[in-house]
């Protein structure tokens, strides 16, 4: 039996390019690894049982549990590339991070997953190709193995790991219900569409990391960071989800130093000056009634890792 233990992802500079051919954008992602995480277990199965899923934490009942989910996926894309026939395992999420919340809960399972049965099966894939096999899974995937702190290129699945000094505090707002990835996209498109600046990848230019951001990180400085924070889809997010307005006023309100939608949303991400602060802030916005729970956490943190 193998525990990996995954964290989820805010993305402290999300730059979103036109839509793509293939129906991707081409991104400037900062991806940033939180404590905030699931834990994936996997355990020997059964000839002929397959793979199994089952899936523990207060959001249980909303986690798909059959073959879409990214972590079976995840076992049938490891199992195929080593030239093995349809796998049995079974596989158990232990689940803290929001689903559908735009933190790459499911990205992160799929991350897991792969870590997993890799050594369960004692493959001993080289990370390399566990990062492709990632890539293949989903833009968000290859991050979760990696974290820390790394810039996504391409639709974020081209990873340069960022130098990054100390620890930043975070508190997350959980929100009642999750938003569709593509359709805050799709969205961002349309207002774009609207704004009359087009959104296919010849009207919108390329997008850049900040150089500000970057040296925010590098320098462990949170007031900078705090100043430099942009999502590129969160005018889409609060079209979609329009309180979310609310959500991100209470937790300024209530002393963080910066505030923005995570990726597609809609949890909302609160920077605070130190763990001290993030309580308080995570405190008020349950207290605010913007929200359905906030969690105070912190990262950096390393990627999809084997528990001893
Ligand atoms: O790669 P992933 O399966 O997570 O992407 C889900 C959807 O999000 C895509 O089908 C696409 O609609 C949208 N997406 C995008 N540009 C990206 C990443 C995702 O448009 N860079």
């Amino acid at each position: 039996m193998i525990t990996v233990r995954v964290p989820a992802k805010v993305n402290v500079q999300l730059g979103v390019g036109g839509l793509r051919p293939d129906g991707f954008h081409d991104l400037a992602n900062v991806f940033f690894a939180v404590a905030l995480g699931d834990e994936v277990t996997a355990s020997a199965a059964g000839p002929g049982e397959g793979v199994t899923l089952t899936c523990s934490g207060p959001d249980a009942a909303v986690v798909p549990l059959d073959g879409s989910n990214l972590a079976a996926r995840a076992a049938r894309l490891l199992a195929a590339r080593h030239g093995l026939a349809e796998p049995d395992v079974r596989l158990h999420i232990d689940k803290a991070i929001p689903v559908a919340g735009g933190m790459a809960g499911g990205s992160a399972d799929g991350a897991a997953a792969l870590v997993a049965c890799d050594a369960l099966w004692q493959l001993d894939t080289p990370t390399a190709t566990l990062l492709e096999l990632a890539a293949e899974l989903g833009s968000d995937v290859p991050f979760a193995l990696l974290g820390g702190v790394a810039l996504g290129r391409g639709r974020g699945e081209i990873l340069d790991p960022l130098p990054v000094t100390g620890t930043f505090h975070w508190v997350f707002a959980v929100a009642d219900g999750g938003l569709s990835t593509p359709a805050v996209f799709r969205e961002c498109d349309r207002l774009r569409e609207e704004a009359g600046t087009g959104s296919g990848d010849t009207d919108v230019p390329t997008p850049d990391a900040d150089a500000g951001l970057l040296a925010a990180l590098a320098d462990g400085d949170a007031v900078a960071l705090a100043g430099a924070l942009a999502n590129d889809l969160q005018s889409a997010a609060l079209s979609l989800r329009p309180s979310l307005a609310a959500t991100l006023r209470a937790g300024t309100e209530a002393g963080a130093l910066g505030a923005l939608v995570s990726g597609s949303g809609p949890t909302c991400a609160f920077l605070a000056k130190d763990a001290e602060a993030a309580a308080a802030v995570a405190e008020a916005l349950r207290a605010s009634g913007t929200c359905r729970t906030a969690h105070a956490t912190h990262g950096p943190v390393p990627g999809a890792t084997v528990l001893p």
